[in-house]
């Protein structure tokens, strides 16, 4: 191996060729501005360096020449010793999966302050955006110190959609290279491990990943929240067993289409609302055998919902143990049989609405596996808060704000 093949220095300089990219075309920017914008050379999250990131890449069709490579190299020895910082956020999924499965599946470095990546799933504006940015950022005391060393925002916009305002404050800059999603379509779970993938790579600090909609409120304090879920060595995770059209699901793409990742027997049914741990978000990107089955296409549409599959089944399969088996994000299907949840409206909005459903006891799996009797006994005695809640319609938003610093953000 010490003697370079030609297929070896192809390889090499094929590896390199983004790297020097990113180099050459920023070097000009972190002149003029402050350093620690420079894309890649550090993974520090600000609002705006994330994003410069991407935009950067955007520019590598174009360049093109010897000198550059010859750069790259030099760089690349730099750049690739262990753990090295990611130079280039890939656009095609196969090569983003792949480089965020190789993350530190702790966060990292160790003893530094962990962080919350909070990652919106969208098709639509934010109609919930100035009660989010309540949330992150209640008052002015709170936007001068370090809070905002404490979480990262990722956004997934359907690039399909119509938007009619930019995101803006702590969203703006946020969102990551998306694609369609559709319902019905494995799209749904792309877009989620996107998110994971951006996220894991983006922040080493980066602990607990919490995916949400539009349509999600929080119902308690920052505070509370990060707590809640810093505090956590699991994730939650809802993973039901045996639900009611759990085969219909599980046929969607032909009875026997699962075979043999998953046995009918292995698959879940849960909300895709979830919290995963680092290293859950680590394994979902890594996962390529389980993936090989979800993202096929569903013959019979109308049972195809992977994205409330895939992920209950995955980790319940690799890891029941590491799991919380419930949703934090509450959701009301009390008489609701077309598929969608019940919606609150803005004349529904009361403190006392906010009460119950913090009080309300998350629904768990029963999943021998886990509520076993592991590393924290049966998960019958747990009484886990919900953290957040959907679905609200637009108009709601007015009301909120109204309790937003008496009831939703008082512990
Ligand atoms: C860097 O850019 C920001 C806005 O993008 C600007 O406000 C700031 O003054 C710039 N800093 C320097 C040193 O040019
Ligand atoms: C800002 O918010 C924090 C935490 O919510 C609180 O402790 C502090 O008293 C608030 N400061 C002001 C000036 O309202
Ligand atoms: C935030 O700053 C305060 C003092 O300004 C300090 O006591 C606290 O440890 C800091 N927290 C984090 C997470 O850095
Ligand atoms: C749940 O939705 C039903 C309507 O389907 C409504 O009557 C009920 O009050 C809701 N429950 C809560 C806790 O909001
Ligand atoms: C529990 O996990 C074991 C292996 O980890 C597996 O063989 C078994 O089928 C699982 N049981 C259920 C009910 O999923
Ligand atoms: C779990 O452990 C407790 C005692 O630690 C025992 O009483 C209980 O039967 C066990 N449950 C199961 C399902 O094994």
């Amino acid at each position: 191996m010490l003697s370079p093949n030609p297929f070896s220095l192809l390889c090499a300089i094929l590896l390199c060729l983004p790297l020097a990219f990113i180099f050459t075309v920023t070097s000009p920017s972190s002149s003029s501005n402050s350093s620690s914008d420079d894309a890649g050379a550090t993974t520090t999250t600000t609002n705006g360096n994330y994003i410069r990131k991407i935009q950067v890449r955007n520019i590598v069709p174009s360049t093109n020449n010897i000198e550059q490579n010859k750069n790259s190299e030099i760089k690349s020895t730099i750049v690739s010793r262990p753990q090295p910082p990611p130079a280039v956020i890939p656009e095609d999924d196969e090569s983003l999966f792949r480089i965020a499965g190789r993350v530190n599946r702790n966060p990292s470095p160790t003893g530094a302050t962990k962080k919350l990546a909070f990652m919106f799933l969208t098709t639509s504006d934010l109609p919930f955006a100035p009660l989010w940015e309540r949330f992150f950022l209640p008052n002015q005391t709170q936007q001068q110190n370090n809070r905002t060393k404490l979480f990262n925002i990722y956004i997934h916009a359907d690039p399909s959609s119509h938007y009619d305002q930019p995101f803006s404050g702590v969203f703006s800059g946020r969102t990551i290279p998306s694609k369609p999603t559709q319902r019905f379509t494995p799209s749904l779970v792309s877009a989620a491990r996107r998110l994971l993938a951006h996220a894991l790579l983006d922040d080493p600090s980066n602990a607990m990943f919490s995916l949400l909609s539009p349509s999600c409120i929080p119902l308690r304090s920052f505070g509370f929240t990060y707590r809640t879920l810093i505090g956590s060595d699991k994730s939650f995770i809802e993973i039901l067993k045996d639900e009611p059209g759990s085969f219909d699901r599980y046929a969607a793409r032909g009875p026997d289409a699962m075979l043999p990742e998953v046995p009918f027997e292995s698959f879940r049914i849960g909300s895709q609302f979830f919290v995963l741990t680092r290293r859950h978000a680590r394994l979902v990107v890594k996962d390529r055998r389980l993936w090989s089955k979800f993202k096929l296409s569903c013959v019979q549409w109308d049972t195809c919902y992977p994205e409330e599959n895939y992920f209950p089944t995955l980790l319940s399969m690799q890891d029941p143990r590491g799991c919380v088996p419930a949703t934090l994000t509450h959701v009301n299907w009390t008489g609701r049989y077309d598929g969608h949840p019940w919606t609150y409206q803005a004349s529904e909005v009361s403190p006392d609405l906010i009460l119950s459903l913090r009080q309300a006891r998350p629904r768990y799996g029963d999943d021998a596996n886990s509520t076993a009797n592991g590393s924290d006994s049966s998960v019958s005695k747990r009484h886990d808060p919900f953290l957040f809640a959907r679905k609200f319609s637009p108009d709601s938003l007015q009301p909120l704000m109204e309790i937003a610093d008496d009831v939703i953000f008082r512990d």
